[in-house]
């Protein structure tokens, strides 16, 4: 079993959409999939409804999730924690414990872009064309972690 945590700051917008693309690529009995975001501001709510309506057109419902803060026991709990931006990186590595929790934090992009470190941009204060930017980077970078998983035993 997988467990993966995607990480952004409001978990309204980006890692919502992250958690919905990566649960329809893999396997569900070999995987758990999560989201969570650094800040708190959004606790509670739906994800943005610029992201429910581009993952619609897709056929992924995200309409089930609630925001949540990123907590010290999702280092516990999850083997992978990806983050979309290097502000979201930073906020996670200052919370690590120690070495084994720091190893498990990755910038999603690098997926696509090995050592690169570049971020998914927020979207928040945008238009509806940074969604769809931000959906089809995170589509590319889901479907190499998928496949990494769906081949893993
Ligand atoms: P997210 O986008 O981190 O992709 O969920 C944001 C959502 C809300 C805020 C910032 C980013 N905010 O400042 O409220």
């Amino acid at each position: 079993m997988t467990k993966i945590l995607m990480v952004c700051l409001g978990n309204i917008c980006r890692s919502p959409l992250a958690e919905g693309i990566l649960k329809s690529k893999v396997f569900g009995f070999k995987t758990i999939v999560d989201s969570a975001g650094t800040g708190e501001y959004h606790k509670g709510e739906k994800p943005d409804k610029r992201s429910i309506s581009i993952a619609k057109k897709k056929n992924i419902d995200i309409t089930g999730q609630s925001a949540r803060k990123f907590l010290i026991e999702d280092f516990d709990k999850f083997d992978l924690i990806y983050v979309m931006d290097n502000s979201n990186y930073e906020n996670v590595i200052a919370l690590a414990r120690n070495e084994d929790d720091k190893s498990k934090v990755k910038l999603i992009l690098n997926e696509i872009f090995p050592n690169e470190n570049l971020d998914i941009p927020d979207p928040y204060y945008g238009g509806s064309f940074g969604f769809k930017n931000v959906y089809n980077m995170l589509d590319e970078a889901c479907d190499i972690i998928a496949k990494k998983i769906n081949s893993n035993g």
